[in-house]
């Protein structure tokens, strides 16, 4: 690599061990493109990306990063930022496009291909099982608002198991089920765009289920398998120290944190959340089991923290989310604080007792552009990455158990309702024809990486 930004004593890079795995992540429906190509049928993203106004400027997943197509070149990136691991996802509908039934052999074959092609390069895969793309025909009858979604959900994790096992280790269930539940079935803003709270506090409940099945079925599979579950957390802050910011400020902890980790770590559904939804959820015996069955790791995904203020009129969890003026922000307007991070990676292990985490997405969106030299200049990205390693290092000096960190992204990609404006690659994707760019941000990843190795080295 040409341009070096050279090194930086802020980092602490002495602090992560030896083994520290270095990654970039991505997920299916955000960069296959290839929508209808060898047997794929349409997901709830397909479908959502066509109601006019969900998605800004019209944009769609039909094309994406074509990484369908250009994945050889996609894993000589990584190699070039000589990142040691790769989180990607496998499609559920290239898998099983009717989202249960018959399995699709050539949708399974690419995945192969895939895995194949990081492992020669020296590339660890891991492989999350379900990134929000649930097959349309799945929604049709019910989508997670129905049980059978998670059995099917554990049908089609065995079929990838059964091929990729034997070659994958590190598996994750599901990514960020927050966003599935509430942002997709109460919020509206993603598939399958509901605004329906008994539609929500259900689809949450098989979520969490559908987690548990399918851990079960990748333990029956791949006897190997490392097995963790991705969520995103925000620490949550009251607008002011009145009792009833507080309380609204305890609530969004209930809605944003507790209710996705509580039952997972063997605490059952948080009971004043329970109270504040008045949804009976659809429990039968033995599901809390399930729903905790003990994991591998942990994946956090951590972007913004949150500052609230008690709004009794608004809609659950009554917490109207306050914009703090003068704070650093990114082109996505979320607040910068690399603090949430270190604060919610000490949570996991002090309070719900995690003993292997990985930061499985952070990143930030940057206006970023090619310049007249035909280089990605952007430093708000390289402090946003700096900033959160500096981070991770005191966690992991505090004692945290962290294995590895996953930049989101590798690439600029399709960022869901924001379509391709909003860009959080390492490495820029000019649509028009496909071209790769590693941005400044990409080339400090890599030295920060080198550095690493060599500081760690026996
Ligand atoms: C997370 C998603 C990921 C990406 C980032 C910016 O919520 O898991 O797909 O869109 O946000």
């Amino acid at each position: 690599m040409s341009e070096s930004t050279g090194p930086r004593p802020a980092l602490d890079l002495e602090a992560f061990p030896p083994s520290f795995a270095w990654g970039t992540a991505t997920s299916a429906y955000q960069i296959e493109g290839a929508v209808a190509e060898d047997g794929r049928a349409p997901s709830i993203w397909d479908t959502f990306s066509r109601v006019p106004g969900a998605i800004d400027n019209g944009d769609h997943g039909d094309t994406a990063c074509d990484h369908y197509h250009r994945w050889r070149e996609d894993i000589a990136l990584m190699k070039e930022l000589g990142t040691d691991t790769y989180r990607l996802s496998v499609a559920w509908p290239r898998v099983v496009p009717g989202g249960d039934g018959p399995v699709n052999k050539a949708g399974l074959d690419f995945y192969d291909r895939l895995v194949d092609g990081l492992l020669d390069a020296g590339i660890t895969p891991s492989v999350t099982l379900y990134h929000w793309d649930l097959p349309q025909a799945l929604q049709d009858r019910g989508g997670w608002t129905v049980r059978e979604t998670a059995e099917h959900l554990a049908a089609y994790t065995t079929a990838v198991a059964e091929r990729l096992g034997d070659r994958v280790t590190r598996w994750a269930t599901l990514n960020e089920p927050l966003c599935s539940g509430w942002i997709g079935h109460l919020e509206g803003r993603m598939a399958p765009g509901l605004t329906d709270l008994t539609a929500a506090v259900r689809a949450s409940y098989h979520l969490l289920l559908a987690h548990g099945l399918a851990t079960q079925a990748l333990r029956a599979a791949a006897p190997g398998a490392r097995i963790g579950l991705v969520t995103n957390h925000s620490t949550v802050a009251p607008a002011s120290d009145r009792p009833e910011d507080l309380a609204a400020a305890a609530r969004m902890d209930g809605h944003t944190n507790r209710w996705w980790l509580d039952p997972v770590y063997g605490r059952g559904f948080p009971t004043d959340m329970r109270e504040l939804y008045g949804v009976e959820l659809p429990e039968k015996p033995g599901d809390a089991e399930l729903i905790a069955a003990p994991l591998d790791w942990h994946g956090l995904n951590y972007y913004f923290p949150v500052t609230v203020a008690d709004d009794p009129e608004g809609p659950v969890p009554h917490a109207r989310e306050v914009r703090l003026p003068d704070v650093p922000r990114s082109g996505m307007d979320w607040q910068i604080d690399a603090g949430g991070l270190e604060a919610l990676l000490l949570r996991l292990t002090e309070d719900y007792g995690v003993r292997e985490l990985y930061v499985t997405e952070n990143g930030s969106a940057f206006p970023d552009a090619v310049g007249p030299d035909g280089a990605v200049h952007d430093p708000e990205r390289t402090g946003y990455l700096e900033q959160h390693l500096a981070a991770c290092a005191r966690a992991v000096r505090k004692g945290v158990p962290l294995a590895g960190y996953y930049a989101w992204s590798l690439l600029d990609n399709f960022e869901w309702a924001y379509g391709y404006d909003k860009r959080f690659g390492l490495v820029h994707v000019d649509y028009a024809t496909q071209k790769r760019t590693v941005k400044t941000s990409g080339r400090r990843y890599a030295d920060i990486i080198r550095a690493h190795r060599e500081a760690t080295a026996g």
